[in-house]
C-alpha cells in the first residue's frame, strides 16, 4: 500500500519524575524507548486486532532535544503503511506544553504473527477506529 502522510495521535502524556533521569539529570534515553516500544505496540495490537505482533524493524532514532524533572511529554504514533503482514508507525515525542520535539523515530515496523509465531496476512489496508467498529457491528 502507497505510504499515506497520516496524523500521528497524542494518546500517552508521561510526567517526567526522578526514576526517569539520567546521572546528567536530563531524560534517559532508555526510559523513553521503553515507553515508546509499549505505546507502539498497543498501536500496532489495536490496528491490527491481533495480541501476537513483534518488532521487526526501528529506523534512526532521532533525539532532538532532552527533558528534565517536572516536564510533561506526550508520545504520537501514527500507521504511515499496512503491508502485507507487516504495519509501519511513525513515532514523534514532544513537550507537552512548549510542542518542543523531543524524538523522532520515521519507521517502526511490526509483524503480524500467527498461532505458531509465523509472520501471517493480517487483512488490514488502512487505519480503523474501535468505535467505528464497535457501531458496524
Ligand atoms: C518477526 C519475524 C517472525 C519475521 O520473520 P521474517 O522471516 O523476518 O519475516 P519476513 O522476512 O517475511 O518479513 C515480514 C515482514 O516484515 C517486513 N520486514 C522485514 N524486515 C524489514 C526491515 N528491515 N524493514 C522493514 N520491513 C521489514 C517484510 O517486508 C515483511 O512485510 P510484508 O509482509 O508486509 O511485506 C522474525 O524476524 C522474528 O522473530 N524477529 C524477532 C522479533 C522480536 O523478537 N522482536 C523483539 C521483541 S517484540
Amino acid at each position: 500500500m502507497e505510504e499515506k502522510e497520516s496524523v500521528l495521535k497524542f494518546h500517552t502524556r508521561r510526567w517526567i519524575k526522578p526514576e526517569d533521569l539520567n546521572p546528567n539529570g536530563s531524560l534517559f534515553g532508555g526510559s523513553l524507548l521503553k515507553w515508546i516500544d509499549e505505546e507502539a505496540v498497543i498501536y500496532a495490537i489495536i490496528q491490527l486486532e491481533n495480541p501476537k505482533v513483534v518488532t521487526r524493524h526501528m529506523s534512526e532514532i532521532n533525539f532532538l532535544s532532552s527533558a528534565k524533572q517536572g516536564d510533561i511529554i506526550e508520545l504520537g504514533i501514527v500507521a504511515t503503511n499496512f503491508g502485507r503482514t507487516s504495519l509501519t508507525l511513525r513515532c514523534e515525542v514532544r513537550n507537552k506544553l512548549t510542542q518542543q520535539p523531543i524524538l523522532n523515530i520515521d519507521k517502526i515496523v511490526f509483524v503480524n504473527l500467527n498461532e505458531q509465531g509465523e509472520p501471517a496476512p493480517h487483512g488490514k489496508t488502512e487505519i480503523t477506529y474501535v468505535k467505528d467498529r464497535i457501531a458496524n457491528r
